[in-house]
């Protein structure tokens, strides 16, 4: 057995699994519990389970329902037993992006509706824009193709942008990154040490928490509330976090599209000032204005010492995997430096092909704009139609709705069974800081309208089967029973 395998102790994985109730049969019901603490990451993948002997006492079950419950995880492919290693925590082929790190779609599946991304497919003419770009390419096959800070018109393009949404920029200011999480990557390895606070926002979005767990940052939250940030508490926050960071996605936040207005930016910027911890600012979605109306100032408009992230993924297409980032008064150069170590800049034709797609339209294309809206109506409409209790408000921009769940439909149960429904998406607790997020689910809103429509029809069938779940494990009124398996 590897020293270095994790496990996951007999006394923790009962406490995880929780009374298993009159639930019948109860191997069933023990598997469907260790799947739901895997899925929303309270098991680690690659963890070991305990041995069929020792659960069987820490339960107080017989060992026939331990060793038929672990027959129904190696069949449906959470756990791979090895001689000398034990049982070992995995997720079957299709569904690893549902662990227990970021966010990133499945291998795509014919029968499989994979909404566990908010992202689109790519919008009319980037078959042009790559034309174009490949002949603008010869310009640059003479240099050696390693752009630190990126293509020169691209980062004069990005810098009109902001400087016409009001934050004067130039060139020098920005550097070109393979997308946002490249570039929250760079900032992270340049700002924060092992140890160091963080504030996040909570919910935040997975893969940006992810990469601070991963740098040993200690995450402070600030909760947002349904209509967007509480600043009162988030200015409470940041005078007693005594962070060294905050991350902020004040452009229709990911996952719950909030918009953060400008007299609440002023009040937070002037907040994390004076506490001296250095803002990031994540743009991702800054263009995915559905609705529209007036914009608020980019938030460096008001912290002009902000590092801000900047990505085309959003508005343009993921597949050019091309961001920025934009720090000013030569902050660039030490963020070049601190990328080296890991990436030497952005492939030369995608920032080509950006740029093409820049100059015709800096953010998303009118269509796009229609197509979104069509979307999120289908989705709606569909949610009124097939799960009335769900509670979904729409929010001006962004591409998803962060929807709130009836008691009885935990979100990642919920995720769990959509999966055999057909249906992948990430469950609220995948967005929590410390956990908790149970009655929430993100629903992106970035298919065709059937598409959207079939969704909503095989997650009705998820809850039917969450809930029909429920009521065969509901102990009778005469002998109350334990706490239901997901809190
Ligand atoms: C807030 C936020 N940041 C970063 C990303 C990822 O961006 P990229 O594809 O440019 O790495 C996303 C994608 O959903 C996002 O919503």
């Amino acid at each position: 057995m590897s020293e270095t395998t994790p496990a996951v102790g007999a006394a923790r994985t009962a406490r995880l699994v929780g009374d298993l109730g009159e639930a019948r049969p109860a191997y069933r019901a023990l598997a469907d519990a260790l799947r739901v603490a895997v899925a929303d990451g309270r098991i680690a993948l690659g963890s070991r389970l305990p041995s069929e002997r020792e659960l069987t006492g820490a339960l107080g079950v017989s060992r026939t329902t331990v060793s038929r419950a672990y027959d129904v995880l190696r069949e449906s492919g959470y756990l791979v037993s090895r001689r000398g290693s034990g049982s070992l925590v995995t997720l079957p082929d299709g569904v690893r992006h549902r662990g227990t790190t970021g966010l990133f779609p499945a291998d795509p599946r014919e029968d499989v509706i994979d909404l566990t991304c908010a992202a689109t497919r790519a919008p009319a003419g980037v078959v042009e824009a790559y034309e174009r770009a490949v002949g603008r390419l010869p310009c640059y096959l003479s240099g050696a193709g390693y752009l630190a800070f990126g293509v020169p018109e691209l980062r004069e393009t990005i810098a009109a942008r902001y400087t016409a949404r009001g934050l004067p920029t130039t060139a020098d200011d920005i550097i070109i990154t393979s997308g946002a999480v490249a570039g929250i990557n760079v900032v992270t390895s340049s700002v924060v040490g092992h140890g160091d606070r963080v504030v996040v926002e909570n919910p935040g979005y997975p893969n940006t928490l992810e990469v601070l767990r991963r740098a040993g940052a200690r995450l402070t939250a600030l909760p947002m509330d349904p209509d967007g940030w509480d600043v009162h508490g988030a200015v409470a926050t940041v005078r007693s976090a005594g962070a060294r960071a905050a991350v902020l996605v004040p452009d229709f936040q990911n996952p719950t599209g909030a918009l953060m207005p400008d007299e609440d930016r002023a009040r937070l910027a002037a907040a994390l000032h004076r506490a001296g911890t250095t803002v990031v600012v994540d743009e991702t979605t800054v263009e995915v204005d559905l609705d529209g109306g007036p914009m608020p100032l980019p938030f460096a408009a008001h912290a002009p010492s902000a590092v801000t992230v900047g990505s085309a993924s959003k508005s343009h297409w993921g597949g050019l995997r091309t961001g920025w980032l934009r720090a000013p008064r030569g902050g660039v150069s030490r963020l070049v430096e601190s990328r080296a170590a890991s990436d030497l800049g952005a492939p030369v034709l995608e920032q080509l092909v950006l740029l093409e797609l820049m100059r015709s339209a800096p953010g998303i294309t009118d269509e796009r704009r229609l197509d979104l809206r069509a979307s999120r109506a289908a989705l709606l409409g569909a949610l009124a139609e097939h799960l009335p209790d769900l509670t979904a408000v729409p929010a001006r921009g962004g591409l998803s709705l962060w929807c709130e769940l009836p008691a009885d439909l935990p979100s990642t149960r919920l995720a769990v069974a959509a999966e055999d429904a057909g249906l992948l998406v990430a469950a609220g607790p995948r967005f929590a800081v410390d956990g908790g997020l149970e009655r929430r689910l993100r629903l992106p809103h970035v298919l065709p309208g059937e598409a959207m429509a079939e969704a909503v029809r095989r997650l009705a069938v998820a809850a039917a089967a969450v809930r029909a779940d429920r009521g065969r494990a509901r102990p009778r009124p005469s002998r109350p029973r334990g706490r239901p398996l997901v809190a």
